[in-house]
């Protein structure tokens, strides 16, 4: 019998920065990662669509046979989390901005925080903080248009160094010392973005405290391991284009099925 694959879901494939660290950690894990490309980018629409939208891909995963579920997208763990949560009973982690590990970082007292427009405006985030950084600044620069800049164009065309040097200044200017990237798009500017700031500025995603949580929720589930590392991969927009840009971020020829959930 084929196990049953962790599904992991984003707007498009700003999440496969999360899937390398999840197949990093769990080599015996079977995963299904779902593109919701149709949709892209999720930063700009409004959260009761996103809500929606995400319990609607919530159910489909686990019909078909998702052992747990990792929401890999920042934008749609604030909008659709705890909705997703209260139908799905599955283990499941969802990804918010590191602001918490930012502030036992940062020195200087100011913290950057990349992310959409919509995981900014939530109240999420805004509990995040308030819970969290109290005691330090924090630029929150929205970053529009970067999610889709960097799957139509690639992480270095020079449309993406204009639309960096826009919202990357601004924390530079401010003193951060700390950047968060909370989006799963922007790890794979990641080179762009610390070239933009003064040398030693620690950028963070959560890649890897997601893996660690993964494994101890099916650890504690008794659902660990099973499967051979198998990746399979969907997408609701068109997938010959995905293949290109899985190809150009991820460095692999990986077959992209359409599925409509
Ligand atoms: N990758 C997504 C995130 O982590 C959102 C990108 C988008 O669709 O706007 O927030």
């Amino acid at each position: 019998m084929r196990a049953h694959p962790v599904a992991v879901f984003d707007s498009g494939l700003g999440g496969l920065t999360v899937l390398r660290a999840l197949r990093g950690r769990l080599p015996k894990e079977d995963f299904f990662y779902f593109a919701d490309t149709r949709f892209l980018p999720y930063g700009d629409r409004p959260e009761v669509f996103l809500r929606e939208r995400g319990v609607l891909i919530a159910q489909a995963l686990v019909e078909r046979g998702a052992k747990a579920l990792v929401i890999a997208c920042n934008t749609a763990t604030a909008a659709a989390a705890e909705a997703i949560r209260a139908v799905v009973d599955l283990p499941i982690v969802a990804l918010e901005p590191g602001v918490k590990p930012a502030v036992a970082l940062s020195k200087s007292g100011v913290i950057g925080v990349l992310a959409t427009t919509r995981t900014l405006d939530s109240e999420r985030f805004q509990r995040l903080v308030g819970n969290h950084a109290q005691q330090h600044r924090v630029i929150a620069q929205a970053c529009p248009g970067l999610a889709e800049a960097i799957e139509s164009l690639g992480p270095d065309s020079p449309e993406i160094g204009r639309l960096l040097d826009a919202f990357v200044q601004p924390l530079a200017a401010a003193g951060a010392d700390v950047v968060v990237l909370g989006c799963t798009h922007y790890p794979w500017v990641a080179e762009g973005i610390a070239r933009r700031m003064p040398p030693g500025t620690t950028l963070l995603d959560t890649g890897e405290a997601v893996a660690k949580q993964l494994e101890r929720l099916l650890a504690a589930g008794d659902s660990l391991g099973g499967g051979s590392g198998l990746l399979t991969m969907a997408t609701s927009g068109a997938p010959q284009q995905a293949i290109v840009t899985v190809d150009r971020l991820f460095g692999a020829k990986i077959h992209v099925e359409h599925w409509e959930p």
